[in-house]
């Protein structure tokens, strides 16, 4: 894989997306941007909604690869994650597979396993391979997209690796986020790693920084050429003396995907 790649960023006018086009060029990458919402002080950035196959050829074309962070980010009703995530993603990777594109970085989430019991006191990290146990259609369509991406790497020769991110925010701001923060940086290391590293076929990560109090285990990511650089350690003083420590009979404190096993699930948090 070249250094320098032109990759298309969708999602790019959202949280992650803003981060990203900041910090991805630093890298190497050259990025053309696509979001349901026009991209603020970006007049070139493709304004197209994933259920639109041709804008998607047309914004597919001649890139080498792409990150793909558009979609519904919280829990929705079904019918606009089935459009949105599901559809939409199959839409890309159709695009994808016209082109010839060979990388997709697909965002995938903590939810798409986020019934798995966190780690407490000696218990060891999560594994990459935790069985799916999604904690709302949101991380169902997580456990779609992955699956998505095997079948494309395994018919059509289509790699991706599926970022399981944590939480990417500038500072974590729940005694939880301490666990799965990823900084912005670390997240752009992450992302540049996956889009780069030889022969990943189809790679599933977990996505955070190197937290002293981590829950899952960063091999796969590290195996990428990944080397987080930042700890959420620094906020845990604060956070924990205004929200005190987890509990574990909460169980939005005694999973993995936190507020999201709730029915509904808590916002904000
Ligand atoms: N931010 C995190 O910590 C985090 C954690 C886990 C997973 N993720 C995943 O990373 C991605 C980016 O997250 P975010 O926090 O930036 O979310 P966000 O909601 O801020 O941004 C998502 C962007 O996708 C766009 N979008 C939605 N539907 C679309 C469609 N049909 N067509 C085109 N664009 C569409 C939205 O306009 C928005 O700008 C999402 O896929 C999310 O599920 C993020």
């Amino acid at each position: 894989m070249p250094a320098s790649r032109t990759v298309l960023l969708t999602g790019a006018a959202g949280g992650l997306g803003t981060l990203m086009r900041d910090l991805l060029p630093a890298h190497g990458h050259e990025l053309r941007l696509l979001d349901l919402r026009p991209v603020e002080g970006e007049p070139d950035a493709i304004v197209a909604d994933l259920a639109d196959r041709d804008a998607l050829r047309e914004a597919v074309r001649g890139i080498d690869a792409i990150l793909h962070l558009a979609g519904i980010s919280l829990e929705a009703p079904f019918e606009k994650i089935l459009k949105a995530n599901i559809e939409g993603t199959y839409n890309l990777y159709e695009a994808a597979r016209e082109a010839g594109v060979r990388r997709v970085v697909f965002a995938s989430s903590n939810h798409a396993v986020g019934y798995t019991p966190r780690p407490v006191g000696d218990d060891p990290l999560i594994p990459v391979e935790t069985p799916r146990r999604p904690d709302t259609f949101y991380g169902l369509s997580k456990c779609f997209g992955e699956d998505l991406a095997q079948l494309y790497w395994d018919k059509h020769g289509i790699e991706t690796v599926s970022v399981r991110i944590g939480s990417c925010f500038p500072a974590p701001t729940s005694v939880r986020m301490l666990s799965v923060w990823m900084s912005p940086a670390d997240g752009a290391r992450l992302f540049h790693a996956a889009l780069t590293a030889e022969d990943v076929g189809h790679t599933v990560v977990h996505g955070s920084s190197s937290n002293t109090r981590l829950w899952w285990d960063l091999g796969s990511a590290r195996a990428l050429g990944y080397e987080p650089r930042d700890d959420s350690e620094p906020y845990a003083g604060k956070l924990l003396a205004e929200q005190g420590p987890l509990e574990p009979g909460n169980p939005a404190h005694a999973y993995l995907g936190g507020p999201f096993v709730t029915d509904p699930p808590i916002w904000p948090y």
